[in-house]
């Protein structure tokens, strides 16, 4: 009888954990539609964060995008970016959870460029 219970809580456990592992996941390199779809999503961002206090900066190059699933999901670029008069080597963080739309802190958006103070605006 105890050596049922601890298969199920075993196996209980094991179900968890892959559930998290699908619905939380590692970084995953995006390529085809998903990549178009994230140089978007930054091209848009660059625009709201230009169009807020921020500085302007538009997209030159990018280097590879990563989208994770978190509380929300989080896309990673790492990519080139031009302020106007020099180009920059820059990591991009943007964080979208949309249920906190409500509250207008929904995107998180972190821009480290090389040798730059990190940028970091939430909308
Ligand atoms: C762009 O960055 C360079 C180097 O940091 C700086 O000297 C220049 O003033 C910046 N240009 C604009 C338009 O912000």
């Amino acid at each position: 009888m105890q050596a049922m219970k601890v298969i199920f809580v075993l196996s209980l456990t094991l179900a968890v954990a892959v559930d998290a592992r699908s619905a939380l996941g590692a970084p995953k390199p995006l390529e085809g539609a998903d990549l178009s779809a994230a140089k978007d999503l930054l091209t848009t961002t660059l625009t709201k964060v230009a169009a807020g206090d921020g500085p302007s900066y538009q997209v030159v190059n990018v280097i590879s995008v990563s989208s994770q699933l978190v509380a929300g999901s989080l896309h990673k670029f790492q990519t080139e970016l031009s302020n106007g008069s020099d180009n920059k080597e820059c990591i991009v963080k943007i964080w979208n959870r949309p249920w906190l739309a409500a509250k207008g802190i929904s995107t998180n958006v972190k821009i480290q460029c090389k040798d730059e103070p990190e940028i970091d605006t939430t909308w």
